[in-house]
């Protein structure tokens, strides 16, 4: 079995020959690692969204990924939480992608601020070879995952694999 790092090298390789077909991973093939604030975190609706409407968009949104072929890991966890749990979550698995969500990376807060720093830090130590991607609202990282890592079809009948979508909060009200 070729390895998903040598396809997707020889895909690179292969966008810059113009004779050579670019070769892209099939449905199942790409794990994806996804983080974010917990929709109903006290700062999301601090900002003024509609924390059930975040939740609703959020959670769509990792389903469309697994329909769309890629296997995801979702870690939604409040700054208040130990950066120790996401690293757990991290490990045993090869990751060929990362995402960090929109709350995060706009926040004027310090702690969600430095929260996002060690983020980065842990996927550069976890997954230092993954592309880290970026919705640009709580709907849209599919939209990020198909346009950095498009796969061979549409995955319509070979779905990926869900790791599991786990929230941690110990400010949330649900
Ligand atoms: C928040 O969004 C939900 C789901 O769309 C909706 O039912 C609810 O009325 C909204 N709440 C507010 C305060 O706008």
């Amino acid at each position: 079995m070729v390895s998903f790092k040598s396809v997707f090298t020889l895909g690179l390789v292969g966008s810059a020959g113009a004779t050579c077909e670019e070769v892209r991973p099939g449905c199942g093939e790409v794990n994806i690692f996804f983080t974010g604030l917990p929709a109903h975190h006290p700062i999301v609706a601090a900002i003024g969204l509609n924390t059930t409407m975040v939740d609703v968009m959020l959670r769509r949104d990792a389903a469309r990924v697994i329909a769309a072929g890629y296997n995801l890991k979702v870690v939604h966890m409040g700054p208040e939480i130990d950066m120790s749990v996401m690293e757990e979550a991290m490990q045993g698995q090869t990751w060929h992608g990362t995402g960090v969500g929109y709350g995060m990376r706009g926040s004027q807060r310090p702690d969600v601020t430095i929260r996002f720093e060690e983020v980065l830090e842990l996927f550069r130590s976890e997954a230092s070879d993954a592309p880290t991607m970026f919705n640009y609202n709580g709907d849209t990282f599919t939209w990020a995952l198909q346009r950095r890592m498009p796969l061979a079809s549409d995955c319509a009948d070979s779905p990926g694999i869900d790791y599991g979508y786990d929230v941690h909060c110990d400010v949330c009200a649900q």
